[in-house]
């Protein structure tokens, strides 16, 4: 019997706490800090993961087995390189890569260089310093749009812009280096070739040697209908979507994810943890548009619901360095997610108002709270994006619009979402 921490306060935290808790291997579960929707699984008095010495005592007077982290934070920041070099912790098995395997998602100039050393296809890309503004402004007249610029660093998948035109880039760069907008995640700024072709992200789950695919979602990231308007973290999702076929899955495996792997090892990097693999596919062929060291969110909330009770099995030996062999079981239904979030998402979301929304919908219905907190008994939305609301079908279309009833259901003043999630996968 396992006793596990999900630390992370998301859609995708909860989604994985609702299936996790469902293991028969499953003796104790704490989300933390968590949100309204995981307030079950709280913890009275578990400190920050960044007072580390706090934080491990906790973990070691808890007994826990398992500690799974959700978000790029802590992992970027070396959370698992502190656990590992603390003897006390001996016997914990923490899911997600160290500092070294972070920078795959840490830095888009080391991803793509590492990309390039290993021979994984990906967009051809350049990088400029903020220094370099006179050679970047020169360069600007050497390529193709449209044109990819890509903030270096972490910048909570807001700091790439596709720019039609120079004076569209020039623009983005003025936004990286004058007004520097991502602080210093924007002071190296990657110039990518634009790739045309449809998106899908697929995931794995590493134990440093071995992986197993789990299965493949699309996102939707723009924050209007349509596909408008800024870049958000995600609208929406569906898994798996129809036109990822096995071929295609053969060709992503081969290509992208065993050279990964063994190119971590090859430098000297033991990757347990959730690889998310954001691919274009272009025609037939697929290229690496990003990296992600962790799940993705919302695709965990279409993910996870299409995952069985083994689950914690398979997290656990990948934290172990012991996947199990086979494959884990496969819900066939497809899942679609519409994310409901908070008016003026994604610049500036304004939260704090009372919510409604439908109450224990299913087993073909979730409701995954996001940015929600609970305060005297209710709920309020607290963050930009408040909850996932996922339905499973047979049918995808009836996926969608289950998801889309589901999303409508959701209540609090400001409340949207986008009603088109999936409608492009049902032609
Ligand atoms: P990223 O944060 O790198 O995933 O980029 C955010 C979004 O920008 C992606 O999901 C794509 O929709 C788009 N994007 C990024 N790189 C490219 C590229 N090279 N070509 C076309 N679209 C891209
Ligand atoms: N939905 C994209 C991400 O989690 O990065």
């Amino acid at each position: 019997m396992l006793r596990v921490l999900i630390l992370g306060s998301g859609g995708r935290e909860h989604a994985m706490a609702v299936n996790l808790s469902s293991s028969p291997l499953c003796e104790e579960l704490w989300v933390h800090p968590g949100n309204a929707g995981t307030r079950h699984w709280a913890t009275k008095d578990c400190p920050d993961w960044r007072d580390f010495g706090a934080w491990s005592d906790w973990v070691r007077e808890h007994y826990v087995d398992l500690v799974v982290i959700g978000p790029e934070d802590p992992l970027v920041h070396g959370l698992v390189d502190q656990c590992k070099a603390d003897p006390r912790l001996a016997n914990l098995a923490v899911l997600g890569p160290d500092q070294a395997g972070a920078r795959l998602e840490g830095s888009k100039d080391y991803s793509k260089a590492f990309m390039n050393r290993h021979g994984i296809p990906t967009a051809k890309a350049r990088t400029f310093e903020a220094s370099e503004r006179v050679s970047a402004e020169m360069y600007l007249h050497a390529v193709t749009y449209p044109l990819v610029l890509k903030a270096d660093g972490l910048a909570a998948g807001k700091g790439v812009v596709i720019c039609a035109s120079r004076e569209e880039a020039l623009e983005a760069l003025d936004m990286f280096w004058v007004q520097h907008r991502f602080g210093n995640s924007g002071s190296k700024v990657l110039f990518e070739q634009f790739l045309n072709g449809i998106e899908c992200s697929v995931f794995v789950l590493c134990d440093g040697n071995r992986s197993v695919t789990l299965p493949v979602a699309k996102d939707y990231k723009r924050v209007g209908h349509g596909d408008s308007g800024p870049n958000t973290g995600g609208m929406g999702a569906v898994s798996p979507p129809p036109f990822v076929n096995e071929f295609f899955l053969n060709r992503v495996e081969e290509c992208i994810v065993r050279p990964t792997i063994a190119g971590l090892n090859q430098e000297g990097v033991e990757y347990r943890g959730f690889l998310f693999v954001g691919l274009m596919k272009v025609g037939d062929d697929p290229f690496v548009i990003e990296y992600n060291v962790r799940m993705g969110d919302p695709e965990t909330q279409v993910v996870f619901p299409r995952l069985g009770q083994d689950m914690l099995e398979w997290m656990y030996g990948a934290a172990q360095g012991q996947l199990p062999y086979g494959v884990p079981w496969v819900d066939p239904r497809y899942a679609v997610t519409t994310v409901v979030c908070s008016e003026g998402y994604p610049l500036e979301p304004k939260t704090g108002a009372m919510m409604q929304w439908p109450n224990e919908p299913g087993d073909d219905r979730y409701c995954y709270h996001a940015g929600t907190a609970w305060k005297e008994n209710q709920v309020f939305n607290s963050g930009g994006r408040v909850m996932a609301a996922t339905a499973l079908h047979q049918e995808l279309e009836q996926a969608v619009l289950n998801s889309r009833n589901l999303a409508s259901a959701v209540d609090f003043d400001g409340a949207f979402y986008r009603s088109d999630i999936g409608d492009d996968l049902l032609l």
